[in-house]
């Protein structure tokens, strides 16, 4: 039985394997029925737009059904552990796509069905990292020899944390963290790839650790023509709403191909082969 906590569980093969698939579902984007008679259970325990609802989007247009524990009236707030609302949705679904606050590296024990880590901590979040190389690919041409400059919160971001780690599995990829704004004019036009996260203030103990880099017009007049400028979402301050306009924005194209790129890890999870 598969598992997706970390991006270390997943080999080279099976990562180039479910990216091919999610192209393969971009071009072909028809519903779809292989996980007929499958069904997700989503638990989301820290807010969420673009995970959960592209969860959602994909397991329905494969013909699977979805549950969405409502965490108002989850008896986690009677006391239940998570284990235990973990081995209830192990008994009424198929797959479990599950995000939380705490760093997970292990499953409590009897917990029979895969499990998606959507975010666990400030851990990892390896969806969201498969979504962003796939949109890489597409947008830069390749997943190997690229300069990536991560501007925002690279202590607590747990997109940033499964990013490297997926970046590090391919040639020649270089990750640079962006500590000063200066340190970001001096390199910004060697990036292929900009990416930005919020401050995590949810996990921020110590506020004097995060120093805030905006990014504007002037600085992305430096980037080159064929850079991309990446957020996972949500954003802040860190990124004004004029620069959606700008070519080089990709981050809803992230949110589309986050539907594709989950179809993909769906299916492989199941053990369903695409059709
Ligand atoms: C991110 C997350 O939850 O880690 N959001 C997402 O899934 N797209 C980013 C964040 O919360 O800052």
């Amino acid at each position: 039985m598969r598992q997706l906590l970390s991006i270390d569980d997943l080999s080279s093969d099976e990562i180039n394997d479910i990216l091919d698939n999610a192209t393969r579902y971009k071009s072909d984007p028809r519903g779809r029925d292989e996980l007929k008679d499958y069904t997700m259970t989503n638990i989301f325990m820290e807010p969420s737009t673009r995970t959960t609802l592209s969860f959602q989007k994909a397991m329905t247009v494969m013909g699977g059904r979805v549950l969405q524990l409502d965490m108002n009236f989850s008896s986690a707030k009677k006391g239940e552990s998570l284990a235990d609302t973990l081995r209830t949705a192990a008994v009424l679904s198929d797959i479990i796509v599950l995000r939380q606050p705490d760093v997970m590296s292990q499953l409590p024990a009897g917990v029979g069905v895969p499990v998606i880590n959507a975010g666990d901590g400030s851990g990892e979040h390896p969806t969201q990292a498969l979504l962003d190389l796939y949109t890489i690919r597409e947008a830069v041409g390749r997943t190997s020899s690229l300069y990536v400059l991560f501007v925002g919160d690279n202590k607590y971001s747990r997109t940033v944390r499964s990013l490297v780690k997926l970046l590090d599995r391919f040639e020649d990829n270089r990750s640079v963290f962006i500590e000063t704004r200066e340190q970001l004019e001096h390199e910004i036009h060697l990036a292929d790839v900009i990416y930005m996260t919020r401050r995590q203030k949810e996990r921020h103990v110590d506020d004097g650790v995060y120093r805030l880099i905006m990014m504007d017009e002037g600085l992305m007049r430096k980037a080159r023509t064929d850079a991309i400028l990446m957020h996972p979402l949500p954003r802040n301050e860190e990124l004004p709403e004029s620069l959606d306009w700008d070519e080089r924005a990709v981050y809803f194209e992230q949110v589309r191909n986050g539907v594709f790129v989950r179809m993909a890890v769906l299916a492989h999870l199941l053990g369903r082969r695409q059709t």
